[in-house]
């Protein structure tokens, strides 16, 4: 818990901060900010946890802890993602304690009461003969789902979200996210704080240099001070041929915005949900090592020159799809300055792994950018960490989007957000 005094100090520290600015130290490490980030951003909209088939068959399940919650994933009987809190109505004991697996039922390793997989409890031994078992069934958490990715609310009231829900299944739907299967996952924790995560994502400037991968493929590190107008007609004329391809399947590409856009897209419900699709460059039709497609066409692709799908939702999540496969990283905060992200390669449900595709030409490209990004916040977290540091300004140019994210930021921390 925070105390007011804490509270005040930090409305404090927000109102010290400079628009331009990186922000003051202490959001970077301070353990009473991180805690009221838990409560003001983590515990009160829509988190994604995992794309259902992460957990394809009944009673596949994951747990997922935030805070001082853990909250177990479950796919029950009718093949329906349920969410629970992880902890027995007797006793309050942690019920599952890996990572992910698999239940028939959910029994208690303390004294072995046991839920169903629709969170009733259905045995207690030893216990007095008239318990109610309805009145101690597992502690239901709100989840939604929407193109096949699954959603949770710790919130008491959560926020709607059919609206958002709706936009990202139109998107997404081509992609065929819910006709996909895990080719691979890779966990990391990333010793820098979650902020930090995705003001590093919010920006190409750090691009050309650490990320040679990923600039052969993509025109975002040409930012809007780019006066060399070859690349523009370059992006013009790829907008135009991906135009050409995309009508087939009826989709639209589009560059990015340019210019002080805030964060994330406006015209997406309350800011929380970013979908944009755009090119990759000449001669690529996937985001991997040469540009080549890699695993068979997703969903409703017909055409391979489908640039990429790009989707982000607030706080955790955000993915690039290519024709051929979908990479998604979730963030979770594991303290002031750790961070778990989880990535996950998703390729058609039918592909089958040594005869559609490789993991050898899945992974490199996103495997490389992801490890390339962590180290530079890494970095970043170690230099902040000094008592030299002092914020830095943001470019405009190129860094309009880390701006963005810092006032949606500050803004979900401000009283005024409060409702
Ligand atoms: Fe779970 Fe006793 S704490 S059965
Ligand atoms: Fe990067």
């Amino acid at each position: 818990m925070v105390d007011g005094m804490d509270r005040g100090k930090i409305e404090a520290l927000i109102a010290t901060r400079q628009t331009g600015f990186t922000l003051p130290q202490p959001f970077y490490f301070d353990r009473a900010i991180y805690a009221i980030e838990i409560e003001q951003i983590w515990r009160t909209g829509w988190l994604f946890v995992a794309h259902d088939c992460e957990i394809p068959s009944v009673g596949d399940y994951l747990t997922w802890d935030i805070g001082d919650d853990s909250i177990l994933i479950l796919r029950d009987d009718e093949g329906e993602i349920r969410a629970f809190h992880n902890l027995c109505r007797h006793r309050g004991t942690r019920l599952c304690s890996q990572p992910q697996g698999h239940v028939g039922r959910i029994v208690c390793p303390y004294h072995q009461w046991t839920y169903d997989r629709s969170g009733q409890l259905c045995s207690a031994r030893g216990m007095e003969a008239d318990l109610n078992f309805e009145e101690w069934s597992l502690i239901p958490v709100a989840v939604a789902t929407a193109a096949g990715m699954i959603y949770i609310s710790l919130a008491d009231n959560p926020p709607p979200f059919d609206g958002v829900g709706k936009q990202i299944a139109a998107a997404a739907a081509p992609q065929g996210l819910n006709r996909a299967k895990v080719a691979c996952a890779i966990d990391y924790e990333i010793e820098a704080n979650w902020k930090l995560v995705w003001e590093n994502n919010r920006e190409c400037y750090h691009c050309n240099v650490n990320h040679p991968q990923y600039i052969r493929a993509n025109f975002d590190h040409f930012n809007e001070d780019d006066t060399n107008g070859a690349i523009q007609t370059r992006i013009a004329q790829q907008l135009q041929r991906n135009k050409e391809h995309l009508a087939a399947t009826g989709l639209t590409a589009t560059h990015q915005s340019t210019g002080m856009a805030s964060f994330p897209d406006p015209e997406n419900v309350d800011g929380w949900c970013a979908i944009n699709r755009t090119v990759l460059v000449e001669d690529y039709i996937s985001e991997t090592m040469d540009g080549q497609q890699v695993a068979p066409l997703m969903g409703d692709y017909v055409d391979p020159h489908v640039g990429t799908l790009r989707m982000r939702t607030m706080p955790n999540m955000w993915n690039h799809s290519s024709c051929d496969h979908v990479v998604t990283t979730r963030l979770l905060p594991a303290g002031p300055d750790r961070t778990l992200a989880r990535v996950v390669w998703l390729v058609d449900q039918d592909a089958v792994e040594g005869r559609d595709f490789t993991l050898e030409r899945l992974l490199p490209f996103w495997q490389l950018t992801s490890e390339q990004d962590w180290d530079l916040c890494r970095a970043a977290q170690q230099g902040i960490s000094s008592r030299a540091y002092r914020p830095g300004p943001l470019s405009t140019y190129k860094e309009w989007n880390v701006e963005a994210f810092i006032c949606w930021y500050l803004e979900q921390l401000t009283p005024s957000s409060e409702s």
